[in-house]
């Protein structure tokens, strides 16, 4: 098995990455910038996939396609990056003859999403299954480890002292452990049983942004301050250094909310909670 894997230097890419290097896969690992690499891969540094990078992902098996944006700007906006980089993709597997490609969506995308974050993810998928590629498309919560998105804005948070809940908070979150889904996206590299499969990656626990915080915050005790949502808005849509961006309360809000139960059945994994990482990772 040789597995290649697009933005590299991202949370979940870094992960699977480090996890690859211990069992000794060989990988060729692709980003846009610069980034130190371990004994078991190669590396492709493309500004915008662009070139013809299919000599150097010769005897590739699986394509897992990792970039994304959560967080749209006029240069880094969603359709271009979610979708029609990922079709770029499809095009650059299918001329290195790479029969599989497994993809990252969203917890949410749909065929009635509303938003242009969901949209984008939506089309990707679309695109994806109709390459007549094998795939596996994964439908995320919050990937909750060392260094997740979540955290990292939460941990700002306490360090200006006060965080922030925009609403009433009471907006289920189904946090899922990176060290499941790094699991999760290998066995699907490897295994028939995730082909042609779109699954909700999710954890097991349904828990409020409210509870969440709290549990994150356990041990540093911060201000918990909530915001009226229409302040939380008016604020991510003027000030790009929001807490909140216009996205985030998009998906916070939307009620997004998945199954583990075929993703359970199909891996044979034993979910970790995601309350063991918050203390395992210092988080809380
Ligand atoms: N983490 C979660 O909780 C979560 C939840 C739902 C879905 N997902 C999806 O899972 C995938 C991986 O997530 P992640 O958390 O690892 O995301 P991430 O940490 O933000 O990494 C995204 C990667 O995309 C690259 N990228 C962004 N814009 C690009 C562009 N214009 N051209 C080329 N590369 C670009 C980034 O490169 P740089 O490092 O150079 O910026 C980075 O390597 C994404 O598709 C994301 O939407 C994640």
């Amino acid at each position: 098995m040789k597995i290649a894997i697009t933005g590299a230097t991202g949370f979940v890419a870094k992960n699977l990455r480090k996890f690859l290097s211990k069992q000794n896969i060989p990988v060729v690992a692709i980003g846009r910038k610069n980034f130190p690499t371990y004994k078991n891969e190669i590396k492709i540094v493309t500004k915008n996939y662009s070139e013809d990078l299919s000599s150097k992902l010769i005897n590739c098996s699986c394509m897992i396609h990792l970039v994304g944006v959560g967080k749209q700007t006029f240069d880094n906006n969603f359709y271009e990056i979610n979708y029609l980089l990922t079709k770029k993709i499809l095009q650059i597997s299918k001329k290195s003859k790479i029969k599989k490609i497994i993809f990252n969506s969203g917890l949410g995308a749909s065929k009635n999403s509303t938003t242009d974050y969901f949209i984008s993810k939506y089309l990707a998928e679309k695109e994806i299954i109709k390459s007549g590629l094998d795939y596996t498309i994964f439908r995320p919560s919050y990937i909750i480890g060392t260094s997740d998105h979540l955290s990292q804005n939460l941990k700002k948070q306490i360090h200006r002292g006060t965080i922030i809940i925009p609403g009433s908070g009471n907006f289920p979150l189904q946090p899922i452990s990176i060290n499941d889904v790094i699991k999760i996206l290998f066995h699907a590299a490897a295994s028939k049983k995730y082909s042609n499969k779109i699954l909700d990656l999710v954890g097991t626990e349904i828990i409020s942004y409210e509870k969440f915080v709290k549990l994150f915050t356990a041990s540093k005790k911060p201000i918990i301050k909530k915001t009226n949502i229409e302040i939380a808005y008016r604020d991510a849509i003027r000030n790009p250094t929001s807490q909140y961006g216009v996205d985030d309360l998009h998906i916070l809000v939307g009620n997004f909310i998945g199954s583990s139960k075929k993703l359970k059945q199909i891996s044979n994994l034993e979910f970790e909670n995601f309350r063991n990482i918050l203390k395992s990772s210092s988080l809380s």
